[in-house]
């Protein structure tokens, strides 16, 4: 069974605090650790991994790859070691595989499983079981892999993988990182050339992992800015030495958070700037938040800066549909800075929200609407009626934003709180442990809690 439905929920009140200064540090990024353990589970030989999250998300990858014949283990010092099987060399799963609250372990190992020939059952909690799993199973179906899923292509879900598998060109009918990081990971052991075809560019972790790994990867791009990749499959991979850079969604609560609180001078290092996940900086920056770039460097193949962030006034504007898939999970908390905006801030196409950890479009709109915010909903998106930078005035004593077991809207909301006049309660903060398990210890540090209450300092790592 999954934490966050064991235990009983975990409410709290996010109330104002000092302003947020000194310098945190965020632990590392959710989708490069996801695809780290996977690759390395897949290489053969030890794989090392520092910076590695670790988040229940990322955990249930590795209790699946574990499951499936890979040794993991973390040492004293913080790296992860990786012993792989090798491609093709998965081995059956004793029982099945819990996804807990995962989207991007059960999408990814969906393609890894498909092309071997073995059989996984996949389970997750309430959440997970009511996401769409069809985008998914469409294309590795095409592949030659069988699947019996609950009503709606949703989980439990059982897939009999196929070896050897059938080489498909896909184009995406979906922007998802996760569909094509599904296909290509299908593909590495399968004979002959697997193409995903993407008109709208999404995180490009996979490709550049599969790059670093060993594998033959091109991707050619469109005038139009499509991008057609094609791996070459029965792969050989070569362990490596990963170092993950920090997550730059989670980086994003922090920076909203300085933006909006007064006072706030913070100083967030080593957040992850790949051009395919950093576009919510952009759009603070338009709406006129003083986010500087420090020392702009590479870690782990991945472009990495120290971020400054000083207390700004914003106003809102129109978000660009076009950035949806370069900040697909910072719309939340974009949500938080247009509610303190001066101003409308209007966004449109994103329907995919619906489908993430909940329906984070109505999950927001009914949050903030009881925070105090002036938001209307609309099929793809919100608009907001900013206060001008006075603190949200809102939730009647004992109304609880509900989270539906969604880390996103839980921080979200517990930043809200900062910026509120009676504070925002938050009806479960358990699910932030799935991507941010330091995130309430950083919040106190960087607000001054901590040294008043004595707690010990964060380090985020
Ligand atoms: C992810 C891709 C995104 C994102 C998720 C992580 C990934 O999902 O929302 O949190 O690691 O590939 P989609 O690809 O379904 O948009």
């Amino acid at each position: 069974m999954h934490p966050a439905e064991t235990s009983a929920p975990r409410p709290r009140r996010f109330t104002a605090a000092g302003p947020l200064t000194g310098r945190i540090r965020v632990p590392g990024d959710k989708s490069i650790s996801h695809r780290s353990i996977m690759l390395g589970a897949l290489a053969v030989g030890r794989t090392r991994v520092t910076g590695l999250l670790e988040g229940e998300d990322v955990m249930s990858t590795a209790a699946a790859m574990r499951a499936m014949g890979a040794t993991i283990e973390r040492q004293h010092s913080g790296e992860w070691l990786i012993d792989g099987v090798g491609v093709g060399s998965l081995l059956q799963p004793p029982t099945a595989l819990d996804m807990g609250n995962s989207g991007t372990s059960t999408r990814l190992l969906m393609g890894l499983v498909a092309s071997h020939p073995i059989t996984a059952t996949f389970i997750g909690d309430a959440s997970l079981s009511k996401r769409p799993m069809g985008r998914v199973i469409e294309p590795l179906s095409q592949m030659g892999a069988d699947f019996t899923a609950a009503p709606g292509g949703r989980l439990p879900l059982t897939l009999r993988g196929t070896a050897p598998a059938v080489p498909i060109a896909y184009r995406l009918p979906v922007a998802s990182a996760q569909v094509k990081s599904a296909v290509l990971l299908a593909g590495l052991n399968t004979p002959g050339i697997t193409t995903v075809i993407e008109p709208i560019p999404t995180r490009d972790h996979s490709e550049r992992m599969l790059r670093g790994f060993g594998a033959q990867l091109a991707v050619e791009v469109a005038a139009d800015g499509t991008r057609t990749i094609h791996l070459t499959g029965e792969a050989e991979l070569r362990p490596q030495t990963i170092v993950v850079p920090g997550d730059p969604s989670s980086a994003a609560f922090f920076v909203v958070a300085a933006l909006i609180v007064p006072g706030s001078d913070l100083v967030i290092e080593n957040v992850g700037l790949n051009p395919t996940r950093a576009a919510l900086f952009d759009v603070l920056r338009a709406m006129g938040g003083q986010i500087e770039e420090q020392d702009r460097r590479e870690v782990g193949g991945e472009p990495v800066a120290d971020l400054h962030v000083r207390h700004s006034a914003l106003t809102g504007i129109a978000v660009d549909p076009a950035v949806v898939p370069s900040m697909v999970d910072e719309f939340p908390v974009l949500f938080v800075a247009a509610a303190l905006a001066s101003g409308r801030t209007v966004t449109t196409g994103l329907e995919e929200l619906r489908v993430k950890e909940s329906d984070r479009i109505a999950v927001m709109r009914a949050a903030l609407e009881l925070a105090g915010a002036r938001v209307t909903e609309t099929a793809d998106g919100l608009i907001i009626d900013g206060t001008g930078g006075e603190p949200l005035a809102g939730t009647p004593e004992g109304a609880e934003i509900a989270t539906h077991l969604d880390h996103r809207i839980a921080m979200s909301m517990a930043v809200a709180g900062l910026a509120s006049r009676e504070g925002v309660d938050v009806d479960d903060t358990r699910p932030i442990a799935t991507s941010f398990p330091v995130f309430e210890a950083l919040l106190a540090q960087a607000t001054g809690l901590a040294e008043a209450t004595g707690l010990a300092q964060a380090t985020g790592q």
